[in-house]
C-alpha cells in the first residue's frame, strides 16, 4: 500500500469508529433509564420537539404549581408547593430530569400517561385534579411537552411522596393496569380552533374560570364565580397562602363585554393588568406565563374568548 492510501484507510477507520462509538453512547444514554425511545432516537428531532415542549410548558403555566418559585416562568421545575385539591394537601412533584428525585428516570409514554390519564410511573394512581384540563392535549403536544422535561437540567429536591389512594386501589392498580384513554384531539387541531384548543387544554384557563358544577356544560365553561362567592372563596385573608386547587376566577366569556376588548384583554395577557388600572395576583392567575404566548397565540386566545357569550 502506498503511504496516501494508508492515510486514506487510517482517516476511514477513525471516522468509523467516532460513528459508532457516537451512536453506542447516544445508544447507552436512553438504554440505561429504560426507554424505549426509538421514536425519538433522532438528536435533530428531540431538540425540535424540546424546544416546542418548553413552550407548552411556559404557557400551560406548569410552573406555577412546579416551579420552585411559581411566580417566575423561567424558575426550575423542582416542585415542592403545596396544592389543595378537593380538601387534600398535595406537593406538587419535581418535575425536572434528576434521576432519583425528579423523573429523569421516567420515559417519554410514562410522562404522557400521568397527565393525560393521571398515573405515575409505577401505575400508581395520582391526582387527576391538577391535570384535567391536560387530557385534552394532543399526542404530539404531549410528546413535546414530555421530552422537553427530560432535557431540563436536573435539580435534586427530595420531597414525600403524596398519598391518594387506598391498598385496595393499589392492589387493583397494579393488577390492572389503567390503560391511557384518549379524549380530545390526538392530533393537535387547525388554526381555526387554536384559540379554543389554548384556552381549554394548552393553558387551562377553564379550570379555573369554571366552578365544578358547571365544568360538564361546555356552554357554561368559562363562565367563573359569581362576584360575591369570588369574594368569599378567595378573598379571604390568607386563603391563599399556599395555593387551592383549582381556584376559581372571574367570568372570562366576554363577548359583548363593557369591560373588555381585544386590545385590553392583549394587555391583561401580557402584563395582568385589568381595565382600571389594577394588577392581577400572579399567583391567582399565572399571567406570566401567558406573556410567553407568541403574538400570534395571544391574538387567536382573545379572539376565542371574545367570541364567547355571556
Ligand atoms: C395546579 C397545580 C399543577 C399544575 C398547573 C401542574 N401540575 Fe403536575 N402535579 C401537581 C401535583 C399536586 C402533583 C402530584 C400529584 C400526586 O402525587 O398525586 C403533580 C404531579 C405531576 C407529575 C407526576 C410526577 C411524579 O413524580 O409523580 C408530572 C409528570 C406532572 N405533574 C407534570 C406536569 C406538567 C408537565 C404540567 C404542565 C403541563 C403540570 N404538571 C401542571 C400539580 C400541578
Ligand atoms: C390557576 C388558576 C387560573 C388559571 C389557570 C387562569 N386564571 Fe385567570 N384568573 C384567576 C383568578 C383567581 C383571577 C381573579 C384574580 C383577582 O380577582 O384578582 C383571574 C383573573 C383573570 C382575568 C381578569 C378578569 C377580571 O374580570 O378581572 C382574566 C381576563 C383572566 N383571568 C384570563 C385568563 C386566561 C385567558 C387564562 C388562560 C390563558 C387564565 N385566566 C387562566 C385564575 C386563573
Amino acid at each position: 500500500m502506498t503511504r496516501a492510501s494508508w492515510r486514506v484507510s487510517l482517516l476511514a477507520v477513525c471516522l468509523i469508529y467516532l460513528f459508532v462509538a457516537g451512536a453506542c453512547s447516544f445508544k447507552k444514554q436512553y438504554r440505561e433509564n429504560g426507554h424505549k425511545y426509538q421514536d425519538i432516537s433522532n438528536p435533530k428531532l428531540r431538540k425540535k420537539l424540546a424546544k416546542e415542549g418548553k413552550y407548552l410548558v411556559t404557557v400551560a403555566s406548569c410552573g406555577s404549581c412546579h416551579g420552585d418559585d411559581p411566580g417566575d416562568p423561567n424558575s426550575p421545575l423542582s416542585g415542592g408547593r403545596v396544592v389543595t385539591d378537593n380538601g387534600r394537601k398535595l406537593v406538587a412533584s419535581n418535575i425536572t430530569s434528576d434521576l432519583n428525585t425528579g423523573i429523569g428516570n421516567w420515559s417519554v409514554g410514562e410522562i404522557v400517561r400521568a397527565l393525560k390519564a393521571s398515573i405515575s410511573q409505577g401505575g400508581k394512581k395520582i391526582a387527576s385534579g391538577p391535570h384535567l384540563g391536560y387530557s385534552g392535549l394532543s399526542s404530539a403536544d404531549l410528546r413535546a411537552i414530555a421530552v422537553y422535561l427530560k432535557s431540563t437540567t436536573a435539580v435534586e429536591n427530595d420531597l414525600a411522596e403524596n398519598s391518594i389512594q387506598t391498598g385496595k386501589q393499589l392492589l387493583v392498580g397494579s393488577l390492572f393496569p389503567s390503560k391511557v384513554t384518549s379524549k380530545g384531539y390526538t392530533t393537535t387541531p387547525p388554526e381555526t380552533r387554536r384559540g379554543e384548543y389554548l384556552a381549554n387544554s394548552v393553558s387551562n384557563c377553564k379550570a379555573c374560570h369554571t366552578p365544578e358544577e358547571r365544568m360538564l356544560g361546555s356552554d357554561k365553561a368559562f363562565s367563573g364565580l359569581d362576584e360575591s362567592l369570588l369574594d368569599s372563596v378567595q378573598r379571604l385573608p390568607g386563603a391563599r397562602e399556599d395555593f387551592s386547587f383549582p381556584v376559581k376566577g372571574p367570568n372570562v366569556r366576554l363577548k359583548n363585554s363593557q369591560v373588555w376588548d381585544k386590545d385590553s384583554l392583549l394587555k391583561f395577557l401580557s402584563s395582568g393588568a385589568v381595565p382600571g388600572g389594577s394588577v392581577v395576583a400572579k399567583v391567582w392567575c399565572p399571567w406570566p406565563y401567558f406573556a410567553n404566548f407568541t403574538a400570534k397565540d395571544k391574538n387567536l386566545l382573545a379572539d376565542y374568548l371574545l367570541s364567547l357569550e355571556p
